[in-house]
């Protein structure tokens, strides 16, 4: 085994900026031997071409704590398998496989062999409900669908008539007995297709993925990325995670999501480096002993996850992670997706022996932008710089806490320590290529050649960002996002309800809960027993991880005078906060029924 150098990959952050150009650093890319770019190829055929094949690229843990090893070799094999199977069912190029699936061996051979197809591919997160399935599954236009059977009867059987457009559905583990109507075993269809196959002569622009993200209104927005984001995957990867040949490394990012997909699969393959890949749930002593037994050197992770260990285990004396199990091998810890606490920052080096790097980014970034990086002592608190290629700068707002734009001009804010909205000066490689169907949308993002993020941050005198808040509605929930109006449309679905208004109420552990207010039709009373009904109801249809946790009725929900229900007041009320503005408050009863959603944001 190739044993990591014990110096950070990139040792001095100034230079290695100053010399950065994205054109050159493609040269890190093998691209493909025709001309173009496929991001399945870098992640395995490389390796195969590069005398690694028989190098392991997945250690998977399954739930009873067992672990077996994959090797870039087997992984060519299998996705091959998976990429020559689509073509047996007519799946076109260019058309949509979606997963629902958790961590194993089949979502890698699902989703490299549909990138090295040349088809696109679209993970979902196994705790949503029904309804965010079939929508999201409508919206990406699913041609197939691949899930475990539990799922598939839990979540699908009863929406596929709703999802015109999907053809195939694939279980990963048919069992014994008749397959559900309308299901094809993967494993047959694996065992029937040749392990050969010269992967498709993708284009970096051709589209590779699609990553369903939440707004403030309307539906969710399919964020999409084109296969020549594998460059900012790779070059992050090495940057900002410091991972490097002979690495072991551990992203426990749910595959659902974006960090799950460019951290939990592309990156790490394309640079060769062993991947840790546990079916199992979250547990801290399951934990402690992966990292341990696999000899984990580089762990990413969220401030949820950290926080839910801070709470279940000592950070100092006998007792701590570091006394109780062996994490010598452990060389850099690092975190994504919700403010990471000064307080994590600090338990890391206490419990772990190390402190936690945080990085900043988005599903529409792609790849990670702004990080502390493993040569810079930690400045807790601070989302870091940066990454090498990426410029960003603070935008002066307007009185709705979004960046003004005046005659199509922004202005940058020099000055360390105001605050501003984070954007991104265009033209990284895993920027997202469009929303899909939604070009106005997706061109409300922009201005004057920026990107705007819609998250506040100041950036101090070093040129450090720091991250101040979210300028619009949409609720982080253990590091998921969540739109208050997929969530208000499930419960105006119940006949009880009138008008619904949710926000993301602060919570110790989750960051933030969904809660939601809800105002009644007339002929129904508010009591415990109807909360119980609501909670259940959105439940079913949402799932865990999308469902209300708490639920107030209120007889009047304030509302502008346009009729959008305004959820920053009942934020502010919730939370005791001075009310703002409101000068824009309906004073004079409400026209129920009339109202298309909660309060407008861009
Ligand atoms: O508000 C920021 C928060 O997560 C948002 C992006 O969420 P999503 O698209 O789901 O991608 C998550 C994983 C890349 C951002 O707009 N966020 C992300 N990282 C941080 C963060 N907030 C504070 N600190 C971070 N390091």
């Amino acid at each position: 085994m190739t044993v990591p150098s014990a110096s950070p990959v990139m040792r001095d952050y100034g230079s290695v900026r100053a010399g950065f150009d994205w054109r050159r650093a493609r040269a890190r890319l093998a691209g493909l031997p025709g001309g173009g770019v496929n991001m399945g190829y870098e992640a395995v055929d490389r390796h195969l071409l590069e005398g690694t094949g028989e190098h392991v690229a997945l250690r998977c843990v399954s739930r009873e704590g067992t672990a077996t090893s994959l090797t870039f070799a087997q992984l060519a094999d299998r996705s091959s398998r998976f990429a020559n199977a689509l073509g047996t069912l007519g799946v076109a190029r260019g058309e949509t496989v979606f997963t629902l699936l958790g961590r194993g061996a089949e979502l890698y051979a699902t989703v490299l062999g549909t990138l090295r197809a040349g088809r696109v591919l679209c993970p979902l997160f196994t705790a949503f409900g029904p309804e965010p399935v079939r929508l999201r599954m409508d919206l990406g236009g699913a041609r197939v669908l691949v899930t475990t059977r539990a799922l598939y009867d839990r979540k699908v059987a009863s929406i596929r008539a709703r999802v015109p457009r999907l053809r195939h559905v694939l279980l990963v583990d048919p069992g014994d007995g008749p397959l559900p109507d309308g299901t094809l075993s993967l494993p047959e269809l694996m065992a029937a297709s040749s392990p050969d196959f010269t992967v498709t002569a993708t284009d970096p622009e051709d589209l590779a993925l699609l990553h369903f993200t939440s707004g403030t209104t309307g539906s969710p927005k399919g964020a999409m990325h084109k296969h020549g984001a594998v460059l900012a995957h790779e070059v992050t990867a090495a940057y900002a995670l410091d991972l490097r040949e002979g690495d072991v490394f551990w992203c426990t990012a749910d595959p659902g999501w974006v960090t799950g997909m460019s951290y939990g699969i592309i990156g790490p393959l394309t640079l060769g480096v062993t991947t840790v890949v546990d079916a199992g749930d979250f547990d801290p002593g399951r934990w402690y002993t992966i990292l341990a037994e696999e000899k984990v050197t580089v762990w990413y992770t969220a401030p949820t996850a950290l926080r839910m260990l801070m709470r279940l285990t000592p950070r100092a004396g006998s007792g701590t992670p570091r006394e109780q199990y062996d994490l010598s091998a452990l060389r850099f810890v690092a975190s994504v997706g919700e403010p990471l606490a000064p307080e994590a920052v600090r338990w890391g080096q206490e419990a772990l022996g190390l402190p936690v790097h945080d990085t900043w980014w988005q599903t529409e970034t792609g790849a990670i932008m702004i990080a502390g990086f493993a040569a810079d002592p930690v400045r807790p608190g601070s989302m870091g710089r940066p990454v090498p290629g990426v410029e960003a700068a603070v935008l002066r707002c307007g009185d709705d806490d979004r960046a003004a734009v005046t005659n199509g001009h922004v202005r940058v804010v020099d000055a360390p320590g105001v605050r501003g909205e984070l954007a991104l000066r265009v033209g990284w490689p895993s920027m997202f290529c469009g929303y899909l169907h939604e070009q106005h949308r997706y061109e409300a993002c922009f201005a004057d050649g920026w990107y705007l993020t819609g998250d506040l941050v100041t950036r101090d005198a070093d040129g450090w960002y720091w991250f101040v808040g979210r300028s619009d509605d949409v609720i982080k929930s253990a590091g998921h996002l969540i739109g208050p109006f997929e969530v208000e449309s499930a419960l105006m679905e119940h006949p009880a309800v009138a008008e619904a208004g949710v926000i993301g109420r602060p919570d110790a552990v989750a960051g933030a809960i969904v809660k939601a207010f809800v105002a009644l039709r007339t002929d129904y009373t508010a009591g415990d027993e109807l909360r119980r009904e609501l909670l259940a109801f959105a439940r079913k249809r949402l799932g865990p991880a999308v469902a209300p946790r708490e639920i107030d009725f209120e007889s009047d929900l304030p509302r502008t005078r346009s009729g959008k229900v305004m959820r920053r007041l009942l934020r502010a009320r919730e939370l005791g906060l001075p009310e703002g503005d409101v000068s824009s408050l309906e004073t004079t009863g409400h026209a129920r029924g009339t109202s298309g959603g909660s309060e407008e944001q861009r």
